[in-house]
């Protein structure tokens, strides 16, 4: 049996290749880049050439393959229903589908593909606080326009979840929430790595439109810009509501925090 995770370099699909290897599973990484994605993933891993958002050169790394594991990235609102049916086509017989942060169209294409699937919706990613590592380490500082609450989920219980749709049974249909244990506010976050990194951290303020203006200068677009600093001004419940989905599906706790800091503090050093 053998797994195809697109954006499998990605935060989370890094995480989906290093459980299904972990599991022994056969799995396949694309990625657009191979020479820059070698030694970034386990050797087991096949690494294949090509885009999730181009399906139609996508036939060769699709041969033998009956599980898909897709990362919904810009640019697979166009082309993801048709990666889903050529995937369907060669022989796919479960999805998972790490979601864009709503349900849609490719959300949609899995549900409705006749395969077996299972749509992940985590809530923000421990992995955002890496934006902070430059500001840290040069000035000891983090800028954000609100000081939110989130009960951010870490990658690799991301990774797990995804591991346990794609290999064991009684995950069809379902769409899973996904959140960490705790729910903690930037200054919370900044108290904790602080302490792990023992230097002081100071919150700094800034505006909405400035928020706006800093994920636009990083490529992101407008209304994904507005969208991303209009649920940090007003998060949804499931943003801010821990829920177990994660021990219900792996069995094991959700990572902490404090855990994803002490995994990542030589970053912020
Ligand atoms: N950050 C959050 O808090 C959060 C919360 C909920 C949902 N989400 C959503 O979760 C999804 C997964 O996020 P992630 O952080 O794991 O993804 P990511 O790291 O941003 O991207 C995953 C990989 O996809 C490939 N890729 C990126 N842009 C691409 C494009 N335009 N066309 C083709 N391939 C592209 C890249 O691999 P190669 O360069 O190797 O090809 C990249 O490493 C995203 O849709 C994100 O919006 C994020």
């Amino acid at each position: 049996m053998t797994t195809l995770v697109t954006g499998a370099t990605g935060n989370t699909g890094r995480q989906v290749v290093a459980e299904l290897v972990r599991r022994g599973e056969s799995v396949r990484a694309l990625t657009r880049d191979p020479a820059a994605a070698a030694g970034k993933l386990p050797a087991e891993a096949e690494l294949v050439a090509g885009t999730h958002t181009a399906p139609e050169s996508l036939d060769a790394a699709l041969k033998g393959v009956t599980r898909l594991h897709i990362t919904v990235t810009a640019g697979l609102a166009e082309t993801g229903p048709e990666l889903v049916r050529r995937a369907v086509d060669a022989g796919v017989q479960r999805l998972t589908v790490v979601w864009g942060g709503w349900v849609g169209p490719v959300e949609e294409a899995v549900a409705a593909s006749g395969a077996e699937w299972t749509r992940l919706e985590p809530q923000e990613f421990m992995s955002n606080t890496l934006t902070w590592t430059e500001s840290i380490r040069n000035e000891g500082v983090v800028r954000e326009p609100y000081d939110h609450p989130s009960a951010l989920v870490h990658e690799a219980d991301i990774g797990a979840v995804a591991a346990v749709a794609l290999l064991d049974d009684g995950h069809a249909g379902r769409a899973y929430n996904l959140t960490g244990p705790e729910t903690l506010t930037p200054r919370e976050r900044i108290a904790i790595l602080s302490r792990a990194i023992g230097r002081d951290i100071t919150f700094v303020p800034i505006t909405h439109e400035q928020a706006v203006d800093r994920l636009m200068a990083t490529g992101v677009s407008r209304a994904d810009a507005d969208y991303v600093v209009g649920w940090y001004a007003e998060p949804t419940d499931d943003a801010t509501t821990v829920v177990d989905t994660v021990e219900q599906v792996t069995g094991r706790p959700a990572r902490t925090f404090a855990q994803w800091v002490d995994e990542h503090a030589e970053r912020f050093r």
